[in-house]
């Protein structure tokens, strides 16, 4: 997508064929800073830290950072240390097991000198697919905004989004957010609510920050906004992204979605997920007993980060000093609560039948 009229993915490899170049997405919407990732700990250090993350960027960064250390020691030894490592910087969203199986059945085979070359080749590939899925996810999402404009017979549609699932969350286009810049590129006239999505304000800062750079009207709502909104009629249709999704179609994504759906469910509002198949865990079921919830630093909870006056970035305390917090990074919503999937093979009902009709050659049990 483009940055004031300059295009960019989220991740490249730099010139010297090397070396990986990212976002620091922890300084936007502030400051636009590029990192270059050299070594393994690098990318694992970038995705512990968020300096990247969304699903599928987390997976392509996965990729890369296996690259990055085949360079260095290609043994058997290396490259499974180097998957536990990364293995083990987020546990939610899927596509990091995803891309460390697909680069593992791709170098495992191979003799360790030819498999550094054949990781590049690889993360390469699994950039410019993701890239691809996510502009299909985009067209099928597309056609219903289309539907909903039509509707509404040329009044604003009115969208709402959890979190970040935009480009900087992929390689590039975003999950949920592609349908809405394709329709935004369409000439449909729509409109973004955009939840702050505390504690990481994922929505106020990086959400707002993409769709102002490519004029998407949006207005952004704290987290506890969205129900009023959609009890007045302000909301058509709900489209957020997701870090795993179950056989049977039960979601998790950032925490406060599962809130949203119960919401737009009361409320009869269309609640429709975007995903690429690599967020599909084929192995479970049930969504809430199963997918694993990050819990990250009450840190994040008891304090906000801003730009001050000054223009420095900062962290300010929100709490009384000694408070205690807890910090789930995610939730888990029911398909029951799900209108639809938007994949890239088309949009299917939540439900293991909806899912395996479009993918009929998966290992699902
Ligand atoms: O903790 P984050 O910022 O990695 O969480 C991101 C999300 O929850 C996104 O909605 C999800 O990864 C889908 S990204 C296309």
């Amino acid at each position: 997508m483009l940055i004031d009229g300059v295009p960019f993915r989220s991740i490249w490899l730099e010139p010297d064929g090397r070396t990986v170049g990212v976002i620091d997405q922890t300084k936007l919407p502030h400051a636009f800073e590029t990192l270059t990732l050299a070594h393994l700990d690098d990318a694992a250090h970038a995705i512990r830290s968020m300096q990247v993350r969304g699903a599928p960027l987390i997976g392509a960064v996965a990729a890369y950072g296996l690259a990055l250390a085949l360079r260095l020691d290609a043994s058997d030894e290396a490259l499974a240390k180097a998957c536990e490592i990364l293995l083990a910087t987020r546990p939610t969203a899927v596509n990091l097991r995803w891309a460390i199986e697909r680069m593992k059945s791709v170098l495992a085979p191979l003799g360790p000198q030819a498999r550094a070359a054949a990781a590049y080749q690889e993360a390469a590939r699994i950039c410019d697919e993701d890239v691809a899925i996510n502009q299909a996810i985009g067209r099928h999402g597309l056609a219903l905004i289309e539907a909903h404009a039509k509707e509404k017979r040329g009044a604003p549609v009115n969208l709402l989004t959890h979190c970040n699932a935009g480009w900087l969350a992929t390689v590039d286009w975003g999950t949920a957010l592609a349908p809405i810049y394709m329709a935004h590129d369409a000439g449909i006239d729509l409109h973004v609510w955009v939840d702050e999505t505390r504690p990481r304000n994922q929505g106020a800062g990086l959400t707002a920050w993409e769709l102002g750079k490519h004029g998407v009207p949006h207005t952004v709502i704290v987290d506890n906004a969205g129900g009023h909104l959609m009890q007045h009629g302000r909301v058509d249709l709900c489209i957020v992204g997701t870090d795993r999704v179950t056989a049977r179609g039960d979601v998790a994504n950032k925490i406060g979605t599962y809130l949203k759906a119960l919401a737009a469910h009361d409320n009869g509002v269309p609640f429709y997920v975007a995903l690429p198949s690599t967020t599909i865990d084929w192995s479970i079921e049930d969504g809430v007993r199963e997918i694993p919830i990050e819990e990250r630093a009450e840190a994040e909870v008891l304090s906000v980060a801003g730009r001050n006056d000054a223009g420095l970035l900062i962290n300010v305390a929100i709490t009384p000093k000694g408070a205690r917090a807890a910090n789930f990074g995610f939730d888990v919503t029911p398909a029951r609560l799900v209108s639809g999937l938007i994949t890239e093979r088309g949009v299917c009902a939540a439900s293991r039948e909806g899912l395996a009709a479009l993918f009929p050659n998966t290992h699902g049990r």
